[in-house]
Parts: structure tokens; C-alpha cells; sequence
């Protein structure tokens, strides 16, 4: 197990080049499935759960090689249509492998995916859809078998009860080579959503209304393969620009989505620190005190807050001058990182859904475990900020998403080392 060794209150300055989005990287790699040729993806993030996909996609058929930020993966032979039960467990995003799969088979074999634990992640609203495309599906000891009786899956108008990210990417992946057309209501709108259509149009599907919440797909027989650059990852921007907001200084980030981006600079902004966009740059300058933010902050579905930037910008709010409130509408358990923060010296009461954050002077080092992705990356923020040293351990749940995280963060002065 490792650990990342983190020495606070060094100011950070500097650029920084963002990494391919993760979240848009993981269901273009599960739609390569529905390409009958070659696909070469650029800006595919080294990440463990890129590697999680690749490995997914070899065990079905398909040829996926990794070198150099670049993914090229051929499904011209895909020959399976079972995902075992131990690459599942691996990462949530493994599921979005059973519309693909389902999509270019006509059957998929798969069970409950693992991923961060950030509460009950249901896959019910997956399944309805499927359902009413037209697959049979039967659950046998956890292992969920769906078919489609007619080999080929059929179009059908949806309404979801939530935006759900990852049941809109499904439903588009499963209906781009339905019979027919297929209609999703109250769609998810994230960005990444927007990303996976713009690869898969790139590749013959019809999709029209993403980044809208209805979006309406055409069946198309057939789909080929192309060369493609996967979009920036703005929850990596968002750390970037927390931990600059917490320790102090000024960094640019360049290839950034700055629209994308910008549910959370918005709120950033309030704590006094100065931002400016530019094209395809962010430019955060912290000079002075950091401030509470005073309007409750809200998790919502894009384009509202992202409940992926709650944690780090708390790791920012606790040193703040006032008493900010967050409330996290998108998952049940995603305060589990508040623990460390108060253990570095935050003052954190959580109710419910709601966390209240009275900004203390300074955080101190500590001891601590990552608890799952983004509230490891909130802790890596804090212990920036903090006088002395922190040890963070469990990094894996850090690998997951963020690309050299450490090169990134002492590229920019700060202090941190793996060991
Ligand atoms: N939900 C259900 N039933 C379903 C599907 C979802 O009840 O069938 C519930 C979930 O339990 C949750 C809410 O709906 O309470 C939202 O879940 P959603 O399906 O939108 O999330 P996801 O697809 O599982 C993706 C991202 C998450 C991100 C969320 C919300 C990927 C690989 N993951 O998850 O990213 O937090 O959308 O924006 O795209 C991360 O990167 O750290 C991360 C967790």
C-alpha cells in the first residue's frame, strides 16, 4: 500500500496541461465495443481504471493497446459477451460495458460494478430501460444475464426518474444500433454525456438533444471506426484550482473546458480569489484571506454544482473566514472524507444531507486515509494548506482519477512524494 507525503505551506505557481476527462474517457472506451473496426483515442488519462477498461474490452475480443495517452482499440473480432465478476468489481463504469455490449451482441452476462462507495449505487433505472428495449433479464446468484430476443435491441421512449449519469450513457450506447428510434426524457445533461455522442456520431450513430434533457437517437446498422480526442477533465481542473485556492498562489490551467467548468469557478470565485478565463484557460490567483461562501451550496445534476468538486472545495472552505453549508443531493454517503479534514484541525458538523463548515485559522498535518476518489483528492488539497506533514494512505482510491498527481502538484512547487 502507498502512501502520498504531504508537506503544506508552500504557495503553488505555475501551468498545467489537464488530463483527459476519466468520466469521458471510461463509456468511449465501452462504445469502441459498438464499432465494427479500429478506433484511436486521444488523451485517453493514464488511470487504473482506464486500465480496468482495457482490460474488459480484451476479454471481449477486442485488441486494446495503451502507449503514450493514446487508446487504440480494434472490435472487429469481439467474440464475448460476459464480463467477469472480478473486472466488474473493479470500477463503477463497468456497467456502461452492458449497453455496449447488448448493442453489438444482442446478449450481455455481467454482475453488480464495485467503485467508490459513496452510498447505495443502484443499477434499477439501467435495467428498466433495457427492459423496455426489449431485453429479458434473469438474476442468478448476482449474476445478471440480459438478452435480446430478437438479437437486436429496439427503440423505445424513456422517461427517467432522476438524471442519472450513467443510466442516459447506457441507454444511448444500447439504442445507437436499435431497430427504430429511441427517446430519452429527463436526460442527464454532464458534459462527458456530450463527449461519448460526439465519438459516437463521429462513428456513423444519429443522436440528436445531448446536453439537453430530451435526446432522441436513430438506429443505425452499423458503426465505424475514427480517430478522436477525448475532452479535458474539468473535476481534475476543479482540484487543481482548489488546491491553489487553499495553499496560495497563482496557476493557469490550460486545455481547460472553461463553460463546463464553470458551475464550480462560479462558486470558487465567492471566496475572494480571482479568476479569469481565457479560450481554453483558467487563470486562479489567490492573494489574501479565503472567505465563506454564503449561499448554501447545492450537488445538483449538471449544470448545477458537481457533486465530484464537493469534497475538495471543503478541503478549500475549511480555512475560510465564515461559515459556508454544503448539501449533497446526489449521493447518500459523500461526506466520508469530513472525518480527516477534522481530523487536520476542520471544524465539520454533518446533518444529514447538509454539512455545516466553520472556517478555523490554519489546518495542522495528520494521518489520514483516502475514503474513496475525489475526497482522497480533498485531503491531498488540505494537506497542502496545513502546517507540517501529512500522510495519506489508501492512494489507490487518488489513481483511479487523477493522472501524476503528484508530478502535477510539485511541477507547481508544492510538496508531496509517494512512498
Ligand atoms: N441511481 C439510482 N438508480 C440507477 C442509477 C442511479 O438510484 O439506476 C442513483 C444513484 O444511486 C445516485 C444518483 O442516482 O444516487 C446519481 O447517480 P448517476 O447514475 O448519475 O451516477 P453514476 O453514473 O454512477 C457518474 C460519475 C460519478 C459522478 C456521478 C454524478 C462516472 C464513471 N461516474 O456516476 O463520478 O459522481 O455520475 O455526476 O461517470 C467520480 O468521478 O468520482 C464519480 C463518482
Amino acid at each position: 500500500m502507498q502512501n502520498f507525503i504531504v508537506t503544506g505551506g508552500t504557495r503553488l505557481c505555475g501551468e498545467l496541461e489537464l488530463q483527459g476527462s476519466k468520466n469521458s474517457a471510461l463509456p468511449i472506451m465501452a462504445a469502441c465495443v459498438l464499432v465494427s473496426g479500429k478506433c484511436l483515442l486521444k488523451s485517453c488519462p493514464r488511470l487504473t481504471d482506464v486500465y480496468s477498461a482495457a482490460r474488459i474490452l480484451n476479454c471481449l475480443g477486442c485488441k486494446c493497446s495503451l502507449s503514450g495517452g493514446c487508446a487504440e482499440i480494434d472490435s472487429t473480432g469481439v467474440y464475448g459477451s460476459e464480463i467477469p465478476e472480478e473486472l466488474m468489481r473493479e470500477m463503477r463504469s463497468s456497467i456502461m460495458f452492458m449497453g455496449a455490449i447488448l448493442g453489438r451482441t444482442g446478449e450481455c452476462t455481467f454482475s453488480i460494478p464495485g467503485g467508490c462507495e459513496l452510498g447505495p449505487r443502484p443499477i434499477d433505472m439501467h435495467l428498466a430501460a433495457l427492459s423496455k428495449m426489449g431485453a429479458e433479464i434473469t438474476d442468478t446468484g448476482g449474476r445478471i444475464c440480459c438478452r435480446m430476443p430478437k438479437g437486436r435491441s429496439k427503440g423505445a421512449r424513456l422517461s427517467l426518474s432522476f438524471p442519472s449519469v450513467g443510466a442516459t450513457e447506457n441507454i444511448i450506447l444500447c439504442a445507437v444500433t436499435a431497430e427504430g428510434e429511441t427517446v430519452i426524457n429527463n436526460a442527464a445533461r454532464e458534459p462527458e454525456i456530450c463527449d461519448m455522442c460526439r465519438f459516437l456520431r463521429s462513428c456513423g450513430a444519429k443522436i440528436k438533444g445531448d446536453g439537453e434533457s430530451c435526446i432522441v437517437i436513430e438506429g443505425v446498422e452499423k458503426l465505424h471506426g475514427c480517430e478522436y480526442r477525448i475532452m479535458p477533465d474539468r473535476i481534475a481542473g476543479a482540484t487543481y484550482l482548489a488546491m491553489t485556492a487553499a495553499a496560495g498562489g497563482e496557476l493557469i490551467l490550460k486545455n481547460a473546458c472553461v463553460p463546463e467548468t464553470e458551475p464550480f469557478t462560479t462558486v470558487l470565485e465567492q471566496t475572494g480569489c480571482g479568476i479569469y478565463t481565457a479560450e481554453n484557460r483558467i487563470y486562479l490567483r489567490r492573494g489574501g484571506r479565503l472567505k465563506a461562501v454564503k449561499d448554501r451550496i447545492r450537488t445538483m445534476p449538471h449544470p448545477g454544482f458537481p457533486t465530484d468538486a464537493q469534497a475538495v472545495l471543503m478541503a478549500v472552505l475549511v480555512t475560510a473566514d465564515g461559515t459556508s453549508v454544503f448539501e449533497e443531493n446526489i449521493f447518500d454517503c459523500r461526506y466520508r472524507h469530513t472525518d480527516a479534514l477534522i481530523k487536520m484541525g476542520a471544524d465539520i458538523q454533518v446533518m444529514g444531507k447538509a454539512a455545516v463548515i466553520r472556517g478555523v485559522p490554519r489546518l495542522h498535518g495528520a494521518d489520514v486515509e483516502a475514503t474513496d476518489l475525489r475526497g482522497g483528492a480533498a485531503m491531498a488539497v488540505a494537506a497542502l494548506a496545513a502546517e507540517g506533514t501529512t500522510r495519506i494512505g489508501s492512494i489507490s482510491h487518488i489513481d483511479r482519477g487523477y493522472e501524476r498527481f503528484e508530478e502535477a502538484i510539485t511541477s507547481l512547487g508544492g510538496k508531496i512524494r509517494r512512498e
